[in-house]
């Protein structure tokens, strides 16, 4: 089991990051730690120069996100913790693959459709290619679980076309480059709403903060937050069809079911047919019991730039080692000279 995955450096790290993604990094991690498997996690730094982007702003919220992932429980001693930019063998395997990739491939992918909306031409071409530095990213290790938000399912599909495709082209069947990587996405995988609006995913970018429990609040503000998110007058229902029709419910009992390890009827057979009233402040307990713990050693870590340079320099090393025999069969796959 070798389990790879990136996470954008986003500033501001929020409780749908945790849920959504960074809590199931932690569970892989400790599967593989215990099964004599590998587990490659690292900041998608060289993924943000695809959009606008200040420079500043990044190397803040690189660190920050390291600081984050080890807050949450992600062990440099367990886990390979990196930055794409200290590796490059990420950047040469990208050029590597491009000969490789289809312009309708690309042309396909939902997410560049998205993103670049009505103005494909004004776009880097860097946005274009971002899947393909994405499959770079796993094929390098021989990932075989790479667990994404059901967002991400068609980057890896691409990823195994980039490999199968290349594999065909230029290695033999008995000696493949590359091992095709299946996406993993846990069955639980929370998708965490908005606390303002239960149809819109909670997000940094939602210019309310009211709308999210940053891992940075206090006690006091995630608990004012849940005590002023949106909700309906009624009560909360004894099963979950009656959280149908009620996002801001159905958002509020998910949280609570997955901070808790729990299943939403098992939280409905709880608190259904109480209000709000009894509710939120048992979730805020939660939240806090939960949150609390990780706030403070994000708030430790966060400014001391030694440790977090260290822990980056230790896992770009091993990543290297790591990528290196790939990098290397690629190479010569292609025919390149390399002295
Ligand atoms: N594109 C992913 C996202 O936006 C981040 C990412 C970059 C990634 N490289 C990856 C995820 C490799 C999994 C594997 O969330």
């Amino acid at each position: 089991m070798t389990v790879v995955s990136g996470i954008q450096p986003t500033g501001k790290p929020h409780l749908g990051n945790y849920l959504g993604a960074i809590r199931n990094y932690v569970k892989l991690q400790d599967e593989a730690h215990a099964n004599g498997g590998k587990c490659f996690i690292f900041l998608a730094d060289l993924h943000a120069i695809s959009m606008p982007h200040v420079p500043a702003e990044l190397h803040a919220s690189t660190l920050e996100m390291v600081a984050t992932l080890v807050a949450c429980g992600l062990d440099p001693d367990k886990s390979v913790l990196f930055n794409q930019a200290q590796v490059p063998a990420h950047a040469e395997l990208q050029w590597l693959l491009m000969g490789t990739a289809r312009m309708g491939w690309l042309n396909r992918m939902t997410q560049w459709k998205d993103k670049a909306g009505k103005n494909r031409e004004g776009q880097s071409v860097a946005l274009f290619g971002y899947p393909v530095l994405q499959a770079a990213d796993v094929l390098l290790y021989q990932a075989t679980h790479v667990p994404v938000g059901e967002d991400q399912k068609q980057h890896l599909e691409l990823a195994r076309d980039i490999a199968q495709k290349f594999n065909n082209d230029f290695a033999s069947e008995e000696a493949p480059v590359f091992t095709l990587p299946e996406p993993y996405i846990p069955e639980e995988a929370a998708r965490i709403m908005s606390l303002r609006d239960g149809s819109r995913k909670m997000s940094k970018s939602e210019p309310s903060d009211m709308s999210r429990i940053n891992l940075t609040d206090t006690a006091e503000d995630m608990a004012g937050k849940i005590r002023k998110a949106k909700t309906d007058p009624e009560p909360l229902p004894s099963d979950l069809a009656g959280l149908e029709g009620r996002p801001e419910a159905a958002n509020l009992v998910g949280i609570y079911a997955a901070l808790a390890g729990t299943s939403q009827q098992a939280v409905l057979d709880q608190f259904g047919g109480l209000g709000f009233g009894t509710f939120k402040p048992a979730m805020a307990d939660l939240v806090v019991s939960v949150l609390g713990p990780i706030r403070d050693r994000f708030v430790e870590l966060k400014d001391d730039r030694e440790a977090l340079d260290a822990i980056l320099a230790r896992g770009a090393a091993q990543a290297r080692e790591a990528s290196r025999r790939t990098l290397d069969s690629a190479y010569a796959a292609l025919g390149l000279v390399r002295g």
